[in-house]
């Protein structure tokens, strides 16, 4: 019994390791630009450090006729966020790894299909999981 009670306390400490939040926050901002997508721009176009990650309406669609499924906005991704609380973090890993949600889809475009490997996904989501 004592032994649960210490694994319960010390796991989540382990799993905010600053060093994967880091990673994550690199892969996010400066490789895979999800917060492009994800945050609201400001009046002056610029990305709102106010809203970070907490979903957006896209500024942006294709020069021809959009594919009939093209969103028009995105999920708020800080933990805690609906999508969070309705998928959970497995769900989370296993999208970032393989690019299909829950249901064994894709998503709509223009969110891309990722196919991280365990390590980054595991980091992107510690990132986010580090956003209030
Ligand atoms: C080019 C714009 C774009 C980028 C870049 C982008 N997203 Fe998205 N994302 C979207 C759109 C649009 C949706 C809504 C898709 C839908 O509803 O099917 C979405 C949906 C999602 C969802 C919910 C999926 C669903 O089907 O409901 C998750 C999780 C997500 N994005 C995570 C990320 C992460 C993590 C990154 C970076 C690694 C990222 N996104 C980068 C546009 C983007």
């Amino acid at each position: 019994m004592r032994c649960f009670l210490v694994l319960f306390l010390v796991l989540p400490l382990a799993a905010a390791d600053p060093k994967l939040i880091e990673r994550g926050k690199y892969l996010v901002e400066n490789v895979a630009m999800c917060a492009d997508c994800h945050t609201p721009k400001t009046e002056k176009g610029e990305l709102d450090r106010n809203k970070w990650m907490k979903g957006a309406v896209l500024d942006f669609q294709p020069l021809g006729a959009a594919p009939p499924n093209w969103k028009k906005t995105t999920p708020d991704l800080t933990a805690g966020s609906r999508l969070w609380v309705k998928w959970g973090e497995l769900s989370m890993l296993k999208y970032l790894t393989t690019g299909l949600t829950p249901k064994g889809e894709p998503s709509a475009p223009p969110m891309p299909a990722y196919k991280f490997s365990r390590t980054d996904a595991e980091a992107v989501l510690e990132y986010l999981k580090s956003l209030k």
